[in-house]
């Protein structure tokens, strides 16, 4: 059984990330997407709904497993018996990040490759950040993010927005 892990905060999701997971999906034969509990980065949705968003997106497919992991990823990968981490890569400026990820993960464990999927060139200039920037200045996000991810988006911001108001 060949097992890969696709980790990340996703904070939220969005079609980019869909598409990477879509296509390990027929690459392996279960994908486990492990939602990072802490990851020393500003989180605008908390571990369980970003974990929520994450399920609800990926109800179409059979083969996965939606779990949350804190501390060492390559510890979690271990305990799943998996045999890969899935990356995408969206362009050159991800490669540095990524190779240095890459490479401290087989140093941590040499059994475990690191397979890099590359983007969809429509999703190549996505990120959660800018997603949440467009969507706090009610821009509209509509094909770039499941559509469950738009309708929270815009509660969480009416939600802080109205907070302000009080
Ligand atoms: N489409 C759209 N966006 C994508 C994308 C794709 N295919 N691939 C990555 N991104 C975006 C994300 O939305 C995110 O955007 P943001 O920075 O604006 O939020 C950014 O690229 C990177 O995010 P993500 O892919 O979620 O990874 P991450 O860098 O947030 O998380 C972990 C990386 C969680 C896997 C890593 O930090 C980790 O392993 N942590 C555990 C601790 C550990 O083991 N550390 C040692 C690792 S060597």
């Amino acid at each position: 059984m060949r097992v890969a892990v696709y980790p990340g905060t996703f904070d939220p999701i969005t079609n980019g990330h869909l598409d990477i997971l879509e296509r390990a999906t027929r690459l392996f034969d279960e994908v486990i997407i492990a939602v990072a509990e802490e990851n020393y980065k500003y989180n605008l949705f908390n571990l369980e709904e970003r974990t929520y968003l994450v399920k609800q997106a990926c109800k179409h497919l059979g083969n996965i497993k939606v779990e949350t992991f804190d501390g060492l990823l390559m510890n979690f990968v271990q305990e799943r018996n998996a045999q890969a981490i899935v990356r995408g890569l969206r362009a050159v400026s991800d490669f540095e990040y990524e190779m240095q990820m890459a490479m401290m993960n087989k140093k941590l464990n040499t059994h475990v490759e690191t397979v890099f999927l590359m983007s969809a060139s429509k999703y190549s200039f996505l990120s959660s950040s800018i997603i949440k920037q467009v969507a706090l200045l009610d821009g509209s996000i509509r094909g770039l993010v499941p559509v469950e991810v738009e309708k929270s988006l815009k509660n969480k911001y009416l939600e802080q927005f109205d907070n302000k108001e009080e």
